[in-house]
């Protein structure tokens, strides 16, 4: 039976060493792989701006719904976030660039922009008109989903 405690007769200074030493190595190895996962993942990083486009879109007609479950359909309720989307959607285009060149994008990002337009033409002046301009924009963003997930 070994005695743990004994005082080991291995040369220390030697045993020490190549412990270093494999330590230095695993520290450069692990640090080689660490900034090789660090670089693909910035590389694989996403665009933000695509899914900011679309998350702002989506914020303003909840607050077009949110608007309406609470009874509180005034113009000053509305209007800002009727333009929000309006001034959003000028974005679609510039942000799905891998679309730039398909027709069909481009006619449901139009369409979307003219439900908006209409809205702001003639601005909602009760809920049930909220509820409608929020319908017809709804109504926009999902043709152009459908169209996309086909
Ligand atoms: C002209 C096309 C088009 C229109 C119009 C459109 N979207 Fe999108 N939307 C996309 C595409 C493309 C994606 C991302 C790809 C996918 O869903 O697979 C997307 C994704 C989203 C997402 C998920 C975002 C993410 O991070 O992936 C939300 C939320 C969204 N859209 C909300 C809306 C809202 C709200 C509207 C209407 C006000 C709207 N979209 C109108 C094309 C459109």
């Amino acid at each position: 039976m070994s005695d743990l405690n004994a005082p080991s007769n291995a040369p220390a200074r030697r045993g020490n060493g190549s412990r270093y030493l494999f330590m230095a190595l695993l520290g450069l190895v692990v640090g080689a792989v660490a900034s090789v996962m660090i670089m693909r993942a910035i590389e694989q990083r996403e665009d933000p701006y695509p899914h900011a486009v679309m998350h702002v879109m989506a914020a303003h007609t909840h607050a077009l719904k949110d608007a309406v479950a609470q009874n509180r359909c005034a113009a000053t309720d509305v209007i800002p976030h009727l333009q929000a989307v309006r001034l959003m959607s000028n974005d679609i285009e510039p942000a799905f660039t891998d679309m730039h060149e398909d027709e069909k994008f481009a006619k449901y990002a139009s369409e979307l922009r003219a439900a908006a337009d209409a809205s702001l033409a003639t601005p909602p002046l009760n809920c049930a008109g909220v509820q409608a301009a929020a319908a017809k924009l709804g109504e926009a963003c999902k043709n152009c989903h459908d169209y996309v997930h086909e």
